[in-house]
């Protein structure tokens, strides 16, 4: 076990995420014995909680945590929850944190946590530098005795600008290396895979390239509308939400060179040089036949009346605001010259699913004329979520007289694994993080370069001339006007379908 002991200081820990994704998380680290001899959780926020209603709030009572701690004896969950400790900063965030020092100081001495801090910041992003700056008047950025981390949460800005202010903010109090951004998009295992299945096979890496592929299609569709975060959403979007950061990034694990190791440093410096090379849409004649973005209208699925995006609670009843995005783009280098990519992402789609297909070119020369292949293409398929797996699909020969070939598929689910525990995207960065890895974590350049990438698109989208926004009924694949985003012939796979 290389985690050495110490302290998680979660701020904004009275919310949402606290209890349904981190604490759920350290469950299973604890339970899988992965949590250091000595580690204590210090929840920080402006709600009046004592140690105890805190560990009642987020472990005893908690709705997230009752499948996991079914089996568990309550000697188990209690000494769990006696991890957990509570510090109310009163009303204001941005004040002197002598007294929140003086618990961290206690508390490091109590339970010898070796001095060894990380805090993490699951607060609006306004506050990140209000927080950072007053940690660091307490000297609680210094790493003379025991190492300082901080963790922040998307949204990591709304623009490129508000990116870069951010990094700077959080520079001017934090080393680059005491920060780590999370997406959890990269704590999951399928996203992982894509280095693998790239970087440690000898029949992938030789056809990933303009040579033999012909488009590359990542789909994200999500089956739940906002629900009950309109008024988040209402300001972000679909591009904000999940474009700019998730799904880049599975684009830039996608595009980037092999690193020489497998080193945080490595993989970050290539998927910097892949972001930087995603060409950038400048025109509006461009920008409109590049994107397209749609909003969910009122429908009826399976029986049940489900509203429409501007119907949402929170939502501006005039909203332009997108749940469906749809981008076209080229990388402008030597490997992926001309390929076009096609990225789309969306709330109320027909089912929930993550997916990435390259689709291979047909071969130069048709030899069998009879066959199904003729009009369609080698795929494939790398699906990251649900029924995480890789699928190939290729030409086989129908039995019989003559040449008639069909498409067949190659399959492995990570459900055929033997051991297949896969932890959770939080439980898996969380761990990282604890133990200094921010291989899976997004550097400041990183985060920049996509947003410069998407930040004329948000522009065309609020400013451009003709630009539409596309209603589509709840429960189907977007607007139909996505379509004149694909070249020739190509059709959009939808999953299922
Ligand atoms: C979050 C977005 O980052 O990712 C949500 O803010 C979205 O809007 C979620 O629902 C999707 O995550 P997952 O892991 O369920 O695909």
């Amino acid at each position: 076990n290389k985690t050495a002991n110490q302290m998680l200081v979660i701020f904004g820990a009275s919310g949402d995420l606290t209890a349904r994704k981190l604490v759920p998380a350290l469950f299973n680290l604890y339970k899988a014995k992965q949590l250091p001899e000595n580690f204590v959780v210090l929840g920080v926020s402006r709600s009046n909680m004592t140690d105890g209603e805190f560990r009642r709030k987020v472990v005893q009572e908690s709705t997230y945590l009752k499948d996991k701690v079914k089996d568990a004896s309550s000697d188990f969950i209690n000494t769990f929850a006696d991890k957990f400790f509570y510090e109310d900063l009163g009303e204001d965030y941005n004040k002197v944190y002598n007294k929140l020092a003086t618990r961290i100081s206690d508390l490091n001495n109590k339970f010898s946590t070796g001095e060894n801090y990380i805090f993490y910041l699951s607060t609006p992003p306004s506050l990140y530098e209000v927080i950072a700056k007053n940690l660091s008047e307490q000297g609680l950025n210094n790493e003379t005795n025991g190492w300082k981390r901080i963790i922040v949460e998307k949204p990591f800005g709304y623009s490129l600008e508000t990116a870069k202010k951010l990094n700077i903010g959080l520079q001017t109090y934090f080393n680059e290396s005491q920060i780590y951004r999370i997406d959890h998009y990269l704590g999951k295992e399928t996203v992982q895979n894509l280095l693998v299945t790239r970087f440690s096979n000898s029949i992938f890496e030789p056809l990933w390239n303009r040579n033999y592929i012909h488009h590359i299609e990542i789909t994200n569709a999500e089956s739940v509308g906002v629900e009950k975060r309109g008024g988040y959403y209402d300001k972000s979007g679909a591009l904000r939400d999940m474009f700019q950061n998730h799904l880049l990034q599975i684009v830039s694990l996608i595009v980037m060179e092999p690193p020489i190791d497998a080193s945080a440093q490595e993989i970050r410096n290539e998927k910097v040089k892949a972001l930087k090379s995603l060409r950038i849409m400048r025109d509006e004649e461009t920008l409109y036949n590049n994107t397209v973005r749609g909003q969910y209208l009122a429908s009826v699925i399976d029986g049940k009346k489900v509203k429409g995006y501007r119907e949402e609670e929170g939502v501006d009843p005039n909203s332009k605001t997108e749940t469906y995005a749809a981008i076209k783009f080229f990388v402008d280098n030597w490997r992926w010259k001309d390929v076009p990519f096609y990225v789309r992402t969306a709330k109320r789609m027909p089912t929930k699913v993550t997916e990435v297909v390259i689709h291979f070119k047909s071969p130069h020369h048709q030899v069998f004329k009879n066959s199904d292949m003729n009009n369609k293409d080698n795929q494939l398929i790398i699906r990251i979520q649900p029924d995480e797996g890789i699928l190939i699909k290729f030409g086989v020969k129908v039995p019989g007289q003559g040449f008639t070939v069909e498409r067949a598929n190659l399959d492995f689910y990570y459900s055929n694994l033997a051991d297949n525990n896969v932890m959770d995207a939080y439980e898996r960065l969380l761990l990282d993080a604890m133990q200094g890895d921010a291989t899976l974590y997004a550097r400041a350049d990183e985060v920049e370069a996509a947003w410069e990438f998407v930040d004329p698109i948000l522009d065309y989208w609020k400013n451009g001339s003709d630009v539409n926004i596309y209603g589509y009924s709840s429960g189907v694949w977007g607007p139909t006007n996505s379509d004149r985003l694909l070249e020739g012939d190509l059709k959009w796979r939808n999953p299922g379908e």
